[in-house]
């Protein structure tokens, strides 16, 4: 089957779009972060970003590999959610409920169909994309769960705080408020996620 005329054709341009307005989300939830201090949830929040550009960039590039090669336009109709509004915590909760989508119902769904239509490479790329997207609906879950429990920054057993700006490591329950060495303030204090490290 030519690419052109598959479903896996559409549903790579769909993936496409959803790719690029879950990097521009978690721009928004970035945005917020550092607007309130928070430093290295920002960054955390920023490598998530990075990762769907990077999904966007392979969807993209196997749609190259379409014959013919000059793509004016691809028309897709598809749904996305819009429920996202400036609140950073509930925002964090929103985007792994958007992972969790996409991990377990559009991927799969994507891969099948791919499968079925005798594209193989491109479902193994869906497949890829939703294992990565379960990643990340745990870290952004665990991100909200400690933001929501005000949790990030206290622990009920001894915990390592580590300053991202200049490295000083303290024990404790709670993270210092203000670094000792740098001053920097607590939202400089790396996470305790995966990829907030
Ligand atoms: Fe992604
Ligand atoms: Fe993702």
């Amino acid at each position: 089957m030519d690419l052109i005329k598959s479903k896996t054709y559409i549903n790579l341009a769909k993936a496409f779009a959803g790719e690029c307005m879950d990097r521009t989300r978690y721009e928004y939830i970035e945005y917020g972060a550092r607007q309130q201090g928070y430093k290295t949830l920002a960054e955390c929040i920023d490598k998530i970003a990075y990762n769907e550009f990077n999904h966007s960039r392979m969807l993209y590039s196997f749609i190259q590999t379409a014959k013919p090669t000059a793509i004016d336009n691809i028309e897709i109709c598809s749904g996305y959610p819009f429920r996202e509004k400036w609140d950073l915590v509930d925002n964090l909760r929103l985007a792994a409920l958007d992972e969790q989508k996409e991990a377990e119902e559009v991927y799969p769904t994507y891969a099948k169909i791919a499968r079925q239509e005798g594209f193989d490479d491109i479902a193994g790329l869906f497949e890829n994309l939703a294992t990565v997207e379960k990643q990340h609906q745990k870290e952004l879950t665990s991100l909200y769960e400690q933001f929501a429990g005000g949790t990030a920054y206290k622990k009920d057993k001894t915990t390592s705080w580590v300053c991202a700006d200049c490295g000083y490591t303290a024990e404790g329950k709670e993270a210092f408020d203000v670094c000792p060495l740098c001053q920097a303030k607590q939202g400089a204090v790396l996470l305790q996620t995966a990829s907030c490290k």
